[in-house]
């Protein structure tokens, strides 16, 4: 293995497996049961974490952001996560209510982008989210104060205790700043890595009440 970090990445490749054809004439006149059966085929074919994702956000100054944030769900809504509302992203998403996702499935060199604007569901669905999740999940989101400063280790784990004992003991608690997302695509890009560097890239365009889709140049 080499240690320097340019050899390194020089000595690394993508795209060079048995990957899947991908014909873009045999696709759906929408882009969410092609999304279903891409993140089915990814699970299938052992891909690890296959629902979770990058959030790309920006802040009242306009800058980018980005982070890994789980899928909850893709269905006429929109395409779903959960996070505080108090949270940098959360806050990032009061000022400017648009996103950008962006899935990787390199057991299948594919990818699949998704932007659109952002809202909030009502807490009751938020609630409801989070009561299907698990003891861990529910800790997780009662621990709270995500993205402020942390004192110590020490701090966490105490207020991470207290979080678990309350989760296992009240499993509906409520967590007033855990909020569902929903964001409602204006694009879908569906992206199948090609060994000879011939990737396709298929994009679906919403038009009012239906949707377009176009070829891209790799
Ligand atoms: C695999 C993975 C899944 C994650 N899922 C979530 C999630 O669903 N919601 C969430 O708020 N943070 C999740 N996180 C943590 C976020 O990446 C991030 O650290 C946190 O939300 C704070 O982001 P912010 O400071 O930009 O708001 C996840 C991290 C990883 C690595």
């Amino acid at each position: 293995m080499p240690t320097d970090l340019h050899e390194l990445l020089r000595s690394l490749r993508v795209w060079d497996t048995d990957l899947p054809d991908f014909d873009p004439d045999d696709t759906p006149g929408e882009p969410l049961p092609l999304f279903a059966a891409w993140l089915a085929r990814a699970a299938a074919a052992g891909q690890t974490e296959p629902h979770t994702m990058s959030l790309a956000t920006a802040g009242a100054d306009g800058l980018p952001d980005v982070r890994t944030v789980m899928l909850h769900g893709a269905d006429e809504r929109g395409w779903s996560f959960a996070t505080h509302t108090t949270s940098r992203k959360g806050r990032q998403l009061a000022d400017r209510p648009y996103a950008a996702l962006g899935f990787y499935w390199p057991a299948q060199g594919r990818q699949v982008r998704v932007r659109g604007p952002v809202g909030k569901a009502p807490a009751e669905e938020g609630r409801a989210d989070l009561a299907v999740r698990s003891t861990g999940a529910l800790a997780a989101a009662l621990t709270g104060r995500q993205s402020e400063e942390l004192g110590s280790a020490a701090e966490l784990a105490r207020a991470s205790e207290a979080a678990w004992e309350r989760a296992r003991r009240e499993p509906d608690a409520p967590v007033p700043s855990w909020t569902l997302y929903h964001l409602r695509p204006d694009e879908v890009e569906f992206f199948q890595g090609d060994a000879r560097r011939r990737h396709v890239r298929l994009v679906y365009l919403r038009d009012g009440g239906t949707w377009r889709k176009r070829l891209l140049w790799p």
